[in-house]
């Protein structure tokens, strides 16, 4: 690279690096805004933040008895079989995954439902299960549903690169149902349903009464919290001293300020102009946004320039990972070994140091901003819940980009101590793992426990 070249390169770095950068004070405007999206969401206006009443609280931690599990997340489905004890303790004795193929995330909503039945079956027969008896099965699916009832409620919009016809407006678990018949499987009751932030605050919850939150960053992102019946327009008729879970659909924010590249990440998505911070922030979207940045500097020259055939392999949408990130800005190595074989796997070879330490760079910049923008909407959960931060709150987290990229958890824990400075100890983020679906489990005891209380 020439002299004059480094430097422009160099420029247009730092450039992006201020486009991508989340201030302490960008962060503290997002709060407000926050602030105000769930107020009108919660008070039956239109807002960004759709704030869906779950139709649930958290449980008390002695809800005992076995129950099934339906976990449909991003890309693939797990079939769970748990046991409460009734002190607090979930064990979840048999777990099945079933990875979704694109064709029926894509296809009709007969074909989607009929493959999560299908596993439903396999996972019967796997673990010889009775056929002859009826087993309450609770259902965490991870999209926006408006909850009409505890084991009811309509899809509202798919999200994540699902497109599956005829299923927006309908009742899923109505869906499941038919779908359950169709395969002859009748041993199957589907006593609740909920949103997988509502699954990972529950499951939480039971083990720990301090946890108020739940929130998935996956492969999109959500979050749920605990919100007085007072607060929320359509359930102020009841009794105002209680708490019911709300999920946010946080992904569908829009008070963000996007770069060139989220537009085209947004332009190219199957539901352009909504879920603006889950493109910003989750795991379905971060390698899109490294890539296209990485294809704007090889176009400009500014990376690869020894190797002529370099764009070849991250040409497709999608070529380029989130996972691959981790890996790139997980290699510690002097030489950065990591990346230069991770290259070399995809037929990228003579690469410099300085490729190599740009392309970590992209990373840092891309995922740095995903760890400020959660960390700005779970402080505003938090605050909004206890402005002066008095009280001890768990915030119950899963999802891969939690779990697995390098550093993610910490750069959001270092934010809240510039918030906050010593109050942030009073926030605490504790990663859930499967949590939704153990949640789904205690879900269905406390809708056993809540229709039994109906019935006496
Ligand atoms: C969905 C949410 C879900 C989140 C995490 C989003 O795309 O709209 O309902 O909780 O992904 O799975």
């Amino acid at each position: 690279m020439t002299q004059s070249s480094s430097v422009n390169c160099e420029k247009f770095l730092s450039d992006l690096e201020k486009a991508f950068s989340i201030s302490l004070n960008h962060i503290k405007v997002m709060i407000s805004q926050f602030h105000k999206e769930m107020k009108k969401g919660l008070s039956g206006h239109e807002s960004s933040l759709k704030m869906i009443p779950s139709l649930m609280d958290r449980p008390k931690g002695d809800e005992k008895g076995e129950f099934f599990a339906l976990d449909l997340g991003g890309t693939n489905f797990r079939v769970l079989a748990g046991k409460l004890d009734g002190k607090r303790k979930a064990i979840v004795s048999a777990v099945s995954k079933f990875a979704i193929p694109k064709k029926d995330m894509q296809g009709t909503g007969v074909q989607l439902f009929d493959f999560i039945a299908d596993g439903i079956d396999a996972f019967l027969t796997e673990n010889s299960i009775d056929r002859s008896k009826v087993y309450d099965l609770a259902f965490t699916f991870s999209f926006p549903v408006e909850q009409t009832s505890l084991a009811a409620g309509k899809l509202i919009v798919w999200t994540k690169g699902f497109t599956a016809k005829g299923v927006q407006g309908q009742d899923v678990v109505e869906l499941l149902n038919q779908a359950l018949e169709r395969k002859l499987i009748r041993c199957i009751n589907v006593t609740a349903l909920a949103n997988d932030t509502v699954g990972t605050l529950v499951a939480r919850s039971y083990a720990d009464p301090t946890c108020d939150m739940g929130v998935i960053m996956g492969t999109g992102t959500n979050a749920c919290y605990r919100e007085k019946l007072s607060n929320i327009q359509e359930l102020q008729s009841l009794n105002p001293k209680e708490h019911m879970i709300v999920n946010m659909e946080w992904g569908n924010f829009d008070k963000v300020r996007l770069t060139r590249y989220d537009r085209q990440v947004d332009e190219a998505s199957v539901n352009p102009g909504a879920m603006y911070l889950e493109k910003m922030v989750s795991g379905m979207y971060l390698g899109e946004i490294t890539r296209l940045i990485l294809m704007d500097l090889m176009k400009r020259d500014f990376i690869f320039i020894r190797n002529p055939d370099s764009a070849e392999p991250f040409q497709k949408k999608d070529s380029f990972k989130t996972g691959d990130m981790s890996l790139i800005e997980g290699d510690e190595t002097e030489n950065l070994h990591e990346i230069e074989r991770f290259l070399e796997n995809h037929g990228i070879s003579n690469v410099s140091l300085y490729d190599k330490t740009v392309l970590k760079r992209l990373c840092e910049m891309v995922s740095t901003r995903a760890a400020g923008l959660g960390a700005g909407a779970i402080s505003a959960v938090v605050s909004w819940m206890d402005p002066e931060l008095k009280d001890r709150h768990t915030v119950a987290v899963d999802g891969s980009l939690f779990e697995k990229y390098p550093g993610f958890g910490l750069k959001i824990e270092n934010t809240f101590k510039k918030l906050y400075g010593e109050k942030a100890e009073n926030i605490t983020l504790v990663h859930s793992k499967d949590g939704s679906g153990k949640g789904a489990a205690i879900m269905a005891a406390v809708a056993a426990s809540a229709a039994e209380m109906q019935k006496s």
